[in-house]
């Protein structure tokens, strides 16, 4: 049966106490939202229904590439009414998957036994234990183990409050029940809300039997509503993908002192020191050892590359075998051949350094072309920028420049050539040239520094 995504994304958040709407804030950089709908698209390949109330423009905005279809709830009348905003877009033949936009971290493994099971008997219902279950629906099961009602806690009888199995709200409903029940559904209750969950009373009125699943964690299945809760999740889905790394072979010197916000792809026999954070798309190769406090966004980094300490490197590509930092700073359009070193303090932008060079010390490097085997001096610096335009700088192969030296844009220094200490290049240098710029010595005798009078 195919299957439609109805994903309830309405409520405020007050409790974030935040201008954003709730699902927008971000886990592992990414709208708590749309790890649900990323989850929905695991499993169907119809684009999710998502039911929004506050924020809409920015919701839409967030999402202006995704295919979604956007319903509007103008009131909160509760979680049946959300769902009854979106059966005109739900076709009767198919299975209705039912998710909260707040609950990121639902797998979709998970997902797929909810489903497997409601093709069975038409409707499951996705459950956890709870030691402290207080806020949520709580499951009643008659004396044959059978689920007959879910029953909010406001509605609750004592013994029925005592009940530690709880309503994680997923469930997968055949959709044709649905188009029956939710309109039939009325708002006599403790709250004056349309549940939702009145749907498996009437389930079980007409002696649908509900399949209920149960989550793998409680994590997966726990919603945001503060801030704590939001960081108490982002440590979870953190140690998750923390233990994937490491059952693929990954070293992480400490599993809970590592963040992916985004898609981290290791080789073989990689090594991550503690406080790495990981953003977007980034590719280490075999043998890349990754040192404390280094921030790598959207990179490919080569075989057996060193990344020492607190580096930060964004779009970038760095070949095999080069050694980055301590405390390096690699920005974009910047492409790194083999054997390259990159020391400290220095930054590098737009630039392409090939094999075998050596920028090692408190330079800046950029829109540049650096051949092979050329050695930049300490305290280097490309004057790439007028005030108006960013011009080029090339050093050819077997360069040699001597530090300090001020590479005047647009610059073209010829291979072998040599730029001696303390040079402003301001002309090409023709190859194999020894260029120097620099002020002749003058020795002062017998001059005698300035001394303060001794009290
Ligand atoms: C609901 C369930 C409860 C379950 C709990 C799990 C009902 C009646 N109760 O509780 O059994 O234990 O979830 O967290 O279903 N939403 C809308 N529009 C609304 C109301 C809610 O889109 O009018 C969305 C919210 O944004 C949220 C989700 O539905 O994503 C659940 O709403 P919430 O108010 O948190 O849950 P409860 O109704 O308290
Ligand atoms: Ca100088």
């Amino acid at each position: 049966m195919n299957l439609t995504v109805c994903i309830l994304a309405a409520g405020q958040g007050k409790r974030m106490r935040s201008d954003l709407p709730k699902v927008l804030h971000r886990l592992a950089d990414k709208p708590l939202v749309g790890h649900v709908i990323d989850t929905a698209r695991d499993v169907t390949e119809q684009d999710p229904i998502v039911v929004y109330g506050h924020g809409g423009p920015l919701l839409r905005a967030a999402f202006e590439h995704d295919s979604i279809v956007w319903v509007e709830q103008h009131e909160q009348l509760g979680t049946g009414h959300a769902v009854g905003q979106t059966l005109p877009h739900v076709p009767n033949d198919t299975m209705t998957l039912i998710l909260y936009g707040d609950v990121p971290l639902l797998q979709s493994s998970t997902l797929q036994e909810l489903v497997a099971a409601a093709e069975i008997t038409g409707f499951g219902l996705l459950t956890v234990e709870l030691e402290d279950p207080s806020g949520y629906g709580r499951i009643v099961r008659n004396e044959s183990d059978e689920i007959v009602r879910i029953v909010e806690e406001k509605d609750a009888s004592p013994a029925e409050r005592a009940i530690t199995e709880i309503n994680t709200g997923i469930m997968a409903v055949k959709s044709d029940y649905l188009h029956r029940w939710i309109p039939a559904l009325s708002n006599d209750n403790a709250q004056g809300e349309y549940y939702l969950t009145d749907c498996v009373a009437a389930a079980a009125a007409e002696d649908i039997k509900i399949a209920g699943v149960s989550a793998s964690s409680v994590a997966e299945v726990t919603g945001v509503n503060d801030r704590k809760q939001l960081a108490e999740l982002e440590r979870q889905y953190q140690f998750r993908l923390a233990t994937e790394l490491m059952e693929r072979g990954v070293m992480l010197r400490d599993p809970s002192r590592i963040d992916v916000r985004g898609e981290l792809t290791c080789g073989r026999d990689v090594e991550i020191d503690v406080n790495a954070v990981f953003i977007g798309k980034v590719i280490l190769g075999n043998g890349v050892v990754v040192g404390p406090n280094c921030v790598i966004e959207n990179t490919v980094v080569g075989d057996n590359v060193e990344l020492l300490a607190n580096c930060v490197i964004e779009s970038a590509e760095i070949g095999a075998a080069s050694r980055i930092g301590p405390f390096a700073r690699v920005r974009p359009e910047t492409v790194l051949g083999n054997s390259v070193h990159i020391g400290n303090f220095v930054e590098i932008k737009k630039s392409q350094v090939n094999d075998g060079s050596k920028v090692n010390h408190l330079s800046y490097v950029g829109d540049s072309e650096i051949g092979r085997n050329v050695n930049v001096g300490a305290g280097t610096i490309t004057c790439n920028y007028d005030g108006a335009f960013k011009h080029k700088t090339v050093l050819e192969d077997d360069v040699f420049i001597g530090s300090d030296t001020q590479l005047v844009a647009p610059v073209t220094v010829g291979r072998g050539a040599t730029v001696g200490a303390g040079t402003t290049v301001t002309a090409d240098v023709a190859a194999d040239e020894l260029v120097i710029s620099r002020v002749k010595q003058k020795a002062i005798t017998g001059w005698t520094r300035p001394r303060k009078k001794s009290k």
